[in-house]
């Protein structure tokens, strides 16, 4: 594996890039396109028999742990505690004998993941872990080794690594789902068949990286930023606001689009841009709400939404960056790319330093 940044400005820039095809293969490793079935996992647990997973993780493989919540419990109907690591070492949780316990890390060596998983294996509760990096300290210490196949990662911030743990999050729901029954297997193909469309429609979203990058020009000229999304939109606000800030140092506030009324309303001007991530699905209206609300405050939005919501809303906006339609259980992955874009693109205008940005280091080995 070469690790050179070929054609490309940035480590950022060619890790974005490299999307389509690290899906792809890391979800091949995970479901049979062929068949749409999920392929045979050999798990320290039986899903089935659970009745609670626990999730840690740091940084953006906590956000990825935040939207696998959303799907386990929709589509296996197994309820997800999910925690920041940093929390969860030190909370004293009590897990049930029933539960399991998984770690996500790109890099297999944060301190504080580290420690989340020593603190379950002395409950003794089955530990799976989602890493990237083989052979890592995680991988090792847990009993089953669920892996991203997303490659060496040099850029500080995340990309291709979260959207290959957002891939083993869905493929596991899926699975989780067909061993608890909670899906048909008629259900289970549709869900395979939709998830496989990912790379495909990654390569499509990337096309928009012109378009991004006017709208990131207009972005660079603010100090503050809000992000706004509901269901699983809600943690990629947090992951789009976490990028922001991680590169471009501008600073950016990610919320579920029902809190705003709750606090963060009470910033919005002329100001302060609120970018809204919102294809058209089952709670697009309620969105539309929020943003009206912010209008009508004289908030300028940038929304990301699909043809479908484009057409639908009535709002008026600073920009509209507009993703083909994706079927539910692909569109995390997805809509994680435009957020990427903006962040690399604004930090390029700004000038950063953007795969080695200040303060931060790429592997947090100490607490
Ligand atoms: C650091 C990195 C982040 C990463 C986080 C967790 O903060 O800058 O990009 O998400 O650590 O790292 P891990 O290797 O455990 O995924």
């Amino acid at each position: 594996y070469m690790v050179d940044k070929g054609n490309h400005r940035h480590f950022m820039e060619k890790e974005i890039h490299e999307q389509p095809e690290v899906i792809s293969h890391t979800l091949a490793h995970y479901v049979d396109f062929t068949t749409g079935r999920t392929k045979p996992l050999e798990l320290p647990f039986d899903f089935a028999k659970l009745d609670r997973i626990a999730i840690s993780a740091c940084g953006t493989a906590y956000l990825s742990g935040l939207i696998g919540k959303y799907w386990f419990e929709r589509y296996a109907r197994l309820p997800v505690d999910i925690d920041i690591a940093s929390e969860f070492r030190y909370r004293e949780m009590p897990l049930s004998k029933k539960s399991a316990a998984l770690f996500i890390s790109q890099s297999g060596e944060t301190a504080d993941t580290l420690a989340s998983l020593r603190y379950c294996k002395g409950e003794g509760v089955p530990i799976g872990a989602v890493v990237n990096v083989r052979g890592s300290t995680i991988a090792r210490e847990s009993d089953v080794t669920l892996p991203t196949l997303a490659g060496p990662e040099i850029g500080v911030a995340s990309t291709k690594a979260f959207t290959c743990q957002l891939s083993v999050m869905a493929a596991l729901a899926i699975h989780a789902a067909a061993a608890r029954g909670t899906v048909t297997e008629e259900e289970e193909r549709k869900l395979v068949k939709d998830l496989a469309e990912a790379p495909r429609l990654a390569n499509q979203v990337l096309r928009l990286d012109r378009q991004i990058e006017k709208v990131a020009r207009e972005l660079a000229h603010y100090k503050h930023v809000l992000y706004l999304g509901r269901d699983t939109n809600y943690p990629l606000a947090l992951e789009g606001a976490l990028k922001l800030k991680e590169i471009s140092y501008i600073h950016a506030e990610g919320y579920a689009a029902g809190e705003l009324k709750h606090g963060p309303i009470a910033l919005i001007d002329e100001n302060m841009p609120v970018i809204v991530i919102a294809p058209h699905d089952r709670i697009f209206e309620k969105t539309v709400s929020n943003m009206q609300e912010v209008a009508a405050r004289g908030g300028k939005i940038i929304l990301i939404t699909d043809e479908k919501g484009a057409e639908k809303s009535t709002i008026d906006t600073m920009d509209t960056i507009v993703l083909p339609q994706v079927p539910e259980i692909a569109a995390p992955i997805l809509y994680a790319l435009p957020i990427q874009m903006l962040a690399y693109y604004t930090a390029v205008f700004m000038g950063t330093d953007v795969d080695q940005p200040r303060n931060l280091a790429k592997s947090v080995t100490v607490e």
